[in-house]
């Protein structure tokens, strides 16, 4: 109850009507155009175009790699993630080998090319990358250096679950230039965590955490996942209330995806047992107020940060940036992808490869890259772009901004090109979510009870979700 009492955001829940906006679902914009209208006719050779034709011009730009290492030691029952569970050695050595080759590819096309990629940040995700032995990981991260100046990462992230790592591992990772950490945390509570398979106590989590395991990193994340099996807001405030007590860095709270269609083994949880619908908003309410209340920076739509942390600066400073895996610093807006449905953005294009292991294996074994998807966009994409992932990253959107940037096409003001979009926007206005030529000049901004709504704003701009007379169709996850 303190917490509430004490935060700046207000609580949007008591309006009937904004909770019935807030709970529509619609795309949370890791990509533009989002995944589903990307196309599967892309492939190997519209991916080396794409590399070569923009780092030819772009040799600099400052890039992203992420690489997905599938494994995991056992299954939690809500995962939605791309995952293999097994222990067996041999069969993860042979995928290294294979990540490997498909790193090989990427050397000797930045030869060709005449350049070496500018890699600003590492991901290595999953799965679980803690999964590898440490002498695996030792290897890849020796590999990486042969593309990337490992000495000059801002951030080289890694994804691990405390369940199945040291204090001991975790000062290894950081003498390999691992800077930062990022726990699976999703709940607490003992009654959850046995219904989603994921027995992990608060004390195991504290137990890492200690001073001397802290300071060799710049920071750690904890994801947390809101809607799960036997939660309720009292026991997910509960959950909140402990991180707050840990006191990582970083959090990206996330409304689970209950997909037993997609993922087959979601149906060992209880669809009797996830909390009602119309608790959900409830919930990320709660956590906003909670989080806010002791000192964090809401910065993006269910992501958090110190004030002192990077993620809060770049938002800060509108440099933020939506990319695959969310919300990002903007430090490195092109993203290459390595491993199984690993994504990359490059300039005007993104790619994603395959998902399933053998189909991997068959393309790297015909020495080419394994993509299976992609989209490139054209300019009017590309503004949108800008435009979605601005109202998302700033909570507002300067017009003269984006007319310095893309003069070309708009070939006029923002509000001629815009008319359809801005006449759709003044519902929101009615509704208390944003206010027009308030903070800007020319251009909107998020109210405080609007920050709850910046991708319901945004995706007014979103090509693909409008229909021929002008209404907005809502999709997505
Ligand atoms: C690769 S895992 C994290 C690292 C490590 N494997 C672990 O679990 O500790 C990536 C994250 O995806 C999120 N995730 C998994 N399944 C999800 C689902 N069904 N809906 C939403 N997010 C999900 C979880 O927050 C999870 O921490
Ligand atoms: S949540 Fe993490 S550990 Fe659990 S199955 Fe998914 S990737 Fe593996």
């Amino acid at each position: 109850m303190k917490a509430i009492k004490t935060s700046l955001v207000p609580d949007f829940t008591q309006d009937p009507k904004l909770l019935e906006q807030f709970g529509e679902n619609g795309p949370y914009y890791t990509s533009y155009p989002t995944h589903g209208d990307w196309s599967n006719q892309l492939g190997h050779t519209d991916y080396v175009k794409s590399l070569k034709d923009f780092f030819l011009k772009n040799g600099d730009a400052p890039v992203h790699l992420y690489i997905h290492i599938p494994f995991c030691a056992k299954l939690c029952f809500y995962c939605i993630c791309n995952i293999i569970v097994t222990n067996n050695r041999d069969r993860m050595q042979h995928f290294v080998d294979y990540l490997f080759r498909e790193i090989d590819l990427l050397n000797n096309l930045f030869s060709e090319i005449g350049t070496r990629p500018n890699i600003k940040e590492i991901h290595l995700g999953g799965g679980t990358p803690s999964h590898l032995e440490d002498e695996q990981l030792e290897q890849l991260v020796n590999k990486l250096g042969e593309i990337a100046d490992l000495k000059n990462i801002y951030e080289f992230a890694m994804e691990i679950d405390p369940r199945t790592t040291s204090r001991e591992n975790l000062k290894f990772y950081s003498t390999l230039g691992i800077n930062r950490i990022s726990f699976g945390v999703q709940d607490f509570d003992s009654n959850v965590q046995e219904a989603i398979n994921r027995v992990q106590p608060v004390e195991m989590v504290e137990d890492l955490l200690s001073p001397d395991v802290r300071a060799c990193f710049d920071g750690f994340n904890f994801d947390l996942l809101y809607g799960l099996p036997r939660q309720t807001r009292k026991t997910f405030e509960n959950t909140v209330d402990l991180v707050k007590k840990l006191a990582p860095e970083r959090i990206t709270l996330i409304k689970y995806a209950h997909a037993p269609e997609l993922r087959k083994h979601m149906r060992l949880i209880d669809a009797k047992t996830l909390p009602p619908t119309d608790e959900m908003p409830l919930m990320f309410n709660d956590s906003v107020q909670s989080l806010t209340a002791d000192g964090y920076v809401w910065v993006g739509i269910g992501d958090f940060a110190k004030p002192s942390d990077e993620m809060a600066k770049a938002v800060n400073e509108k440099r933020a940036w939506r990319d695959l895996g969310g919300f990002a610093t903007g430090n490195a807006r092109n993203m290459i992808g390595i491993g199984p449905t690993a994504g990359g953005a490059i300039g005007d294009a993104y790619f994603q490869n395959a998902y399933g292991i053998n189909e991997y294996y068959k393309a790297i074994d015909e020495g080419q890259f394994p993509i299976h998807s992609g989209f490139i966009m054209d300019g009017d994409d590309v503004l949108r772009r800008e435009v979605i992932f601005r109202i998302i990253c700033d909570s507002s959107l300067d017009y003269e901004q984006i007319e310095t940037k893309f003069a070309p096409i708009l070939s006029g003001s923002f509000e001629n090109y815009f008319s359809n979009e801005l006449a759709s926007l003044a519902r929101f206005e009615e509704d208390g979510i944003l206010e027009f030529n308030a903070s800007i000049n020319r251009g909107f901004s998020l109210t405080p009870t609007g920050r709850f709504f910046g991708r319901h704003v945004a995706r007014v701009f979103d090509r693909f979700l409008q229909r021929a007379e002008g209404a907005y169709e809502i999709s997505g996850p």
